[in-house]
């Protein structure tokens, strides 16, 4: 059974005062509200990921939006993996669209980061997905697969079984424009097979979220394709009501 997970990703918002109140209002909301048997993780800004760890049980988990690759060393304003780990995160967000546009992350960097979260035990939740550019030229499986290729395919079978993927069409994220189902699907589709083509069963079970624009209206038909397992959230993660709305939809 492939595991279900709803993942909010904070971006650079709320201030600890405010991520802590919106962690609480989640955590009740969960409790007295949700039935279903989805894995729930919220991903804060790094100051505020120690303070609302405590707050979370075991349906809530604590993501990092990102860590570095290195160990440890002169990397002035970097955050390790081991101080992640040392502060309970068992998720790390990796190569989002942002992290990729603005810090200028590559694949072959991503790479290393895969390897270095895996190695300290931490999942990583990888992000993957085309430009509206790509989409027109028809090259946006392609590039996509590219993506998965160089940041993931040097892993080890048991590796890459602990790897969550969230595909995430550039277009989608932040603009109110949702991919339709028929276009999530496909992409899922497509990027289960590339996977299966080199994990072959294994990939079977890993869990592939929809990112861009998922809000509570449009989560129900996204979560019941076949090969969506759940979803990455940007804005609806940021109002209690809408985030656990959007978990309710499984
Ligand atoms: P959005 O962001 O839900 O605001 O579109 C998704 C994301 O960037 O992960």
């Amino acid at each position: 059974m492939r595991k279900k997970i709803v993942a909010g990703n904070w971006k650079m918002n709320k201030t600890h005062e405010e991520g802590l109140k919106l962690a609480t209002e989640i955590v009740n909301m969960v409790k007295d509200e949700v039935r279903n048997d989805a894995q729930l993780v919220i991903c804060p800004s790094f100051v505020s990921l120690q303070g609302i760890a405590k707050l979370l049980d075991s349906r809530v988990s604590i993501g990092a939006q990102n860590c570095n690759s290195k160990a440890s060393g002169a990397y002035t304003g970097e955050v390790s993996v081991e101080m992640l780990k040392a502060i309970d995160v068992k998720y790390v967000i990796l190569g989002h669209s942002e992290r990729r546009e603005y810090f200028k992350e590559t694949n072959l960097e991503l790479a290393e980061k895969v390897n270095i979260v895996l190695k300290n035990g931490l999942i990583p939740i990888f992000c993957c997905g085309e430009t509206l550019k790509q989409r027109e030229k028809g090259i946006h499986i392609e590039f996509v697969n590219s993506q998965l290729t160089e940041s993931l395919f040097h892993l080890s079978d048991d590796e890459f079984r602990k790897v969550v993927i969230a595909y995430e069409p550039i277009w989608a994220i932040g603009t109110g424009v949702t991919a339709s189902t028929a276009q999530a699907q496909e992409m899922h589709e497509k990027i289960r097979k590339h996977l299966i083509s080199k994990y072959g069963k294994t990939a079977e079970e890993t869990s592939i979220l929809y990112g861009g624009s998922c809000k509570p209206d449009n989560a129900k038909e996204l979560f019941a394709c076949k090969d969506v397992d759940g979803g990455l959230i940007g804005g609806a993660s940021l109002k209690s009501r809408d985030f656990v709305d959007i978990i309710k939809s499984f």
